[in-house]
C-alpha cells in the first residue's frame, strides 16, 4: 500500500488539545502511524489485532518471527497481557515506569502470536513520553518495534522516520529528538534467574540495585557473534548499521586512527579533536546515547564513508551504547 505519509508535530511541553484525534482514528482503523518516545520513535498499531499488526512488519520489512513490543499507558493495562507478574518484576515496573525498561513476562491468550512473533511471552513497557501515553490512553495498548526499516539504525527524529517510512505509512507524530537515544533495556522474566536480553536506556547497575543479581544473555557483551538462541530472538539480526564502515576504538589512539582515515566522522568525548572530517563532540555518556544513531544517519546523508566512535567505559549506559556500536562496528581497533 502506498500513502501520502503526514507529519504532525506535537510540542510534549505545550497542550495536545486534538492533535492526537488523526492518529487515533488511524490506529482504530487497524493502520500504523510512527509515534514519539522517549528512546527511539516506534512504529506502533493496535497490538491486540492481527491484521493491525502484520502491517508493521509489511511497512519495516522485519521478519515475522521477531517479536514486537506492547506499549500501555497505565498497570491496568497489564491484565489484558501478562498472565502472571513475579514480585521482583512489580519492583522494575514501580521504580523504572514509565521509562526506558521493556519487561518479558507470560501473554495472556488474548494477545495474538503475529504481536509476540509466535512466542508464548511478552515483553511490555510504558514509554515515558507525554504524547505516546497519551496517544495509548485513548486507543489501548499498541505494539510497536523502532521505526527504522529493518537493518538500519533507530530513528530519534521524524526525519528519520521518513527518511526510512516514507509512502509506506500515513502518519508521523514529530514529537522532538527522543531524549535517551537508545532503545530500552529489555529483562526477561520467564527465566529462572532474571536475565538482560538487550542493554537500554535503564542500566544494568540501576536494575541489580532494586532486584540484586541478575543474569545477562551473552549477546549483551559479545553482540557481533551472530547468535542464534531462540531466548534473544532480535539479536541474530544485522543491526543499528550505517552504510558508512564503522570503526570503534577500544584501545588505539584516535590520533594514529585519524591520519590513515583523514576524512571519517568522529564522535568522541574528547575536547579539542583536530580532523578533516565532521567531528561531534559530546559532553557525557548521556549525550553520547542521545546523538550516536543521528550521527551514524548524518554521516550516511553527507556521504562520509567512514565513521569512528571513540572510547566509550564498558559501565552505566555506556555498556548500552557499545552493545549497538559493537553490532555496526566492523573494526574494533
Ligand atoms: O525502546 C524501545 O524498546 C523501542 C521503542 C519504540 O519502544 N522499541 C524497540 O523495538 O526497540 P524493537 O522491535 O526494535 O526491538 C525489540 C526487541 C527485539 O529484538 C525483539 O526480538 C525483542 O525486543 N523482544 C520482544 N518481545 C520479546 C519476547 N517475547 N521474547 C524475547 N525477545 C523479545
Ligand atoms: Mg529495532
Amino acid at each position: 500500500m502506498m500513502y501520502k505519509t503526514k507529519i504532525i508535530k506535537i510540542n510534549e511541553k505545550k497542550e495536545i488539545g486534538n492533535l492526537l484525534d488523526e492518529a487515533i482514528s488511524i490506529i482504530k482503523s487497524k493502520q500504523v502511524v510512527a509515534i514519539p518516545t522517549e528512546t527511539v520513535y516506534g512504529l506502533a498499531a493496535d497490538a491486540f489485532d492481527s491484521k493491525a499488526v502484520e502491517r508493521i512488519y509489511e511497512a519495516k520489512g522485519r521478519p515475522s518471527d521477531n517479536p514486537l513490543i506492547i506499549h500501555i499507558s497505565d498497570s491496568d493495562q497489564l491484565k489484558k497481557i501478562a498472565k502472571y507478574i513475579p514480585k521482583k518484576a512489580k519492583s522494575l515496573m514501580k521504580a523504572f515506569w514509565p521509562g526506558a525498561l521493556t519487561i518479558i513476562l507470560r501473554k495472556k491468550k488474548q494477545v495474538p502470536f503475529i504481536t509476540t512473533g509466535g512466542r508464548e511471552s511478552v515483553g511490555v513497557r510504558m514509554p515515558n513520553h507525554k504524547v505516546a501515553l497519551e496517544l495509548i490512553k485513548k486507543t489501548g495498548p499498541l505494539a510497536a518495534p523502532s521505526a527504522n526499516s529493518f537493518g538500519k539504525p533507530s530513528p530519534t527524529l521524524a526525519l528519520h522516520v521518513l527518511e526510512d517510512l516514507d509512502g509506506k505509512i500515513p502518519l508521523i507524530i514529530d514529537g522532538g529528538k527522543s531524549n535517551v537515544g537508545v532503545e530500552s533495556t529489555i529483562i526477561d522474566f520467564t527465566q529462572k534467574i532474571p536475565m538482560i536480553l538487550r542493554p537500554g536506556g535503564i542500566t544494568i547497575e540501576q536494575i541489580e540495585k532494586e532486584i540484586g543479581t541478575i543474569s545477562l544473555h551473552k549477546s549483551v557483551l559479545n553482540p557481533k557473534k551472530q547468535i542464534k538462541d531462540a531466548l534473544a530472538p532480535g539479536m541474530k539480526y544485522r543491526h543499528y548499521s550505517p552504510k558508512a564502515k564503522v570503526i570503534l576504538i577500544q584501545k588505539g589512539s584516535i590520533k594514529n586512527i585519524l591520519k590513515k582515515y583523514p576524512d571519517a566522522g568522529t564522535i568522541t568525548m574528547q575536547k579539542h579533536i583536530s580532523s578533516k572530517g565532521p567531528v561531534k563532540q559530546v559532553d557525557s555518556l548521556e549525550d553520547f546515547a542521545k546523538e550516536v544513531f543521528a550521527f551514524f544517519r548524518e554521516m550516511d546523508s553527507l556521504g562520509i564513508k567512514t565513521i569512528i566512535v571513540d572510547k566509550v567505559p564498558e559501565t552505566g549506559i555506556g555498556l548500552s551504547i557499545l552493545n549497538r556500536v559493537k553490532k555496526a562496528a566492523s573494526k574494533i581497533i
